[in-house]
C-alpha cells in the first residue's frame, strides 16, 4: 500500500524530531515490503512568515488537501507573537479539515517511571479526548481602548450543540470500542453558567445511549488535582478545547514530560486529511542542541499508523520505543540520559528490524 504524508517541520525542535520521524518511516517501508510512504516537505514556519508575511501561502490548505494525512513538527519562534504563528497555521489546519478530535493518550511507557513514583505502570493508561474546532479558542472578541486605563478585551467562547455532540458521542464510542467502562467529562458549571451546563446537558443526554459506561462530570479544578492524585481513576476523559489543552499538558508530565507525549489531529470521517503531532511546542530553550526527546513523534507516528489501519506497524513502533527505554542505556536527557536525538532515534529505528 502506498500513503502520502504532508510533513511540516516548523520551527525550533520541530525539524529535529521530524527528521528521526521520516527516517523512521523509510525503515519501516524497508521492513515492510508492501507499503511505503510518499513525503512532502513544507517549509511553513516563522522563517516563512518574516519572508512572507504569513505562515503559509494563501493555497496552502488547498495543497495540504490531497494527502492522506499530515505530520507537524512544532511551531513557534521567538519575535513572532505566539498566537499569529499558531492563529495562521495550525489551527486553520484542524478547523479547515474539520478535525475536531484531538487524541492525547496519557500512558506510562514501559521501562519509564512516573514522577509520581507510587504508580505502576499499569495504572497509568487512559486517554483525553480534546475538543479541536471550538470553545475557548474561538477568535471571536475584540479589544477596545487600547493603551488607555480603560482598556479592556472580551474573548467569547463558542459552543454549539453539533460540535459537543459529536465530540462526546465520539468519546463513548471510543470507550465503548476499547472495552473501557469510565467516562469522565470536564467541567466548570459552577462558575461558567451558559456554556458549561449546555456541555453538561449534551453530556447526560448522550451517556443514556452508553448504560455501561459510568459517566462523571469533574469540575476542571478537582479533575486538574485528580490527574497528579489518582490518575489510575481514569479511562476516557472528554475535555473542551483550553482544558483539554492544560489537562494534557499535565497528564504528560504524570508519565515522564512533554517529549514523549503524542497527539492526533482526527478527522474520524476521514473526508479530509488527519494530523498527528507531538503536544510539545517548538522549545527554544533546547533547539539547536540536538538534545530534544523524538518520541512524542515517534508515537505521533504509531497513532498516524493506527490512524491508517495499520495498527501492527503503530504497534511495532511503540513497542521498539518501549525495548529501548527497558534497555535503559539510550535516553535523552529530559529522561534522565545523554544521549542526542538521532541517538535515541537510530536505537528505536535498529529495535524495529530486531523485531
Ligand atoms: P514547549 O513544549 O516548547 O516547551 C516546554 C518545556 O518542555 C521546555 O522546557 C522544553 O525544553 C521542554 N520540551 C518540549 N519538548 C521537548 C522534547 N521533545 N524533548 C525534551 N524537552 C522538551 O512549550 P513552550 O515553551 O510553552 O512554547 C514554546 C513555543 O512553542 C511557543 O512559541 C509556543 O507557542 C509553541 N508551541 C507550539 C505548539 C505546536 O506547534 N503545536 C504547542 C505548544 C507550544
Ligand atoms: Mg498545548
Amino acid at each position: 500500500k502506498h500513503y502520502s504524508a504532508a510533513v511540516i517541520p516548523g520551527d525550533g525542535i520541530g525539524p529535529e524530531v521530524m527528521e528521526v520521524g521520516l527516517s523512521l518511516l523509510q525503515s519501516i517501508a524497508d521492513i515492510h515490503g508492501g507499503i511505503s510512504f510518499q513525503t512532502e516537505s513544507f517549509p511553513w514556519n516563522c522563517q516563512y512568515y518574516r519572508e512572507h508575511g504569513r505562515m503559509m501561502p494563501e493555497d496552502g490548505l488547498q495543497r495540504l488537501r490531497p494527502f492522506d494525512v499530515i505530520l507537524l513538527g512544532a511551531i513557534g519562534a521567538p519575535g513572532v507573537p505566539d498566537h499569529i504563528s499558531v492563529w495562521e497555521l495550525i489551527l486553520p489546519i484542524r478547523r479547515s479539515f474539520q478535525q475536531y478530535v484531538n487524541l492525547r493518550p496519557i500512558k506510562l511507557l514501559r521501562g519509564l517511571e512516573s514522577p509520581l513514583r507510587y504508580k505502576q505502570h499499569d495504572d497509568l493508561d487512559f486517554v483525553v479526548v480534546r475538543e479541536n474546532t471550538e470553545g475557548e479558542y474561538s477568535n471571536m472578541g475584540g479589544r477596545l481602548h487600547v493603551g488607555t486605563p480603560y482598556e479592556l478585551a472580551v474573548q467569547n467562547n463558542v459552543f454549539t450543540r453539533y460540535g459537543i455532540e459529536r465530540i462526546v458521542r465520539f468519546s463513548f464510542e471510543l470507550a465503548k470500542a476499547t472495552g473501557k467502562t469510565r467516562l469522565t467529562a470536564a467541567t466548570k458549571s459552577n462558575g461558567i453558567n451558559h456554556s458549561m451546563p449546555f456541555w453538561d446537558e449534551i453530556v447526560k443526554e448522550i451517556s443514556s445511549d452508553y448504560p455501561d459506561i459510568e459517566t462523571q462530570l469533574t469540575h476542571i479544578d478537582a479533575l486538574s488535582a485528580f490527574f497528579v492524585s489518582r490518575p489510575e481513576s481514569f479511562d476516557v476523559v472528554v475535555a473542551s478545547n483550553l482544558f483539554g489543552d492544560i489537562l494534557t499538558d499535565l497528564g504528560a508530565a504524570v508519565v515522564g514530560g512533554l517529549g514523549l507525549a503524542p497527539s492526533g489531529n482526527i478527522n474520524p470521517e476521514k473526508q479530509y486529511p488527519s494530523m498527528f503531532e507531538p503536544i510539545h511546542g517548538s522549545a527554544p530553550d533546547i533547539a539547536g542542541k540536538g538534545i530534544a526527546n523524538p518520541i512524542a513523534t515517534l508515537w505521533s507516528i504509531s497513532m498516524m499508523l493506527d490512524h491508517l489501519g495499520e495498527r501492527e506497524l503503530g504497534k511495532l513502533v511503540l513497542d521498539s520505543i518501549e525495548d529501548v527505554l527497558i534497555a535503559g542505556e539510550v535516553r535523552t536527557p529530559d529522561i534522565g540520559g545523554k544521549a542526542t536525538t538521532r541517538e535515541l532515534g537510530d536505537a528505536i529505528r535498529e529495535q524495529l528490524y530486531r523485531r
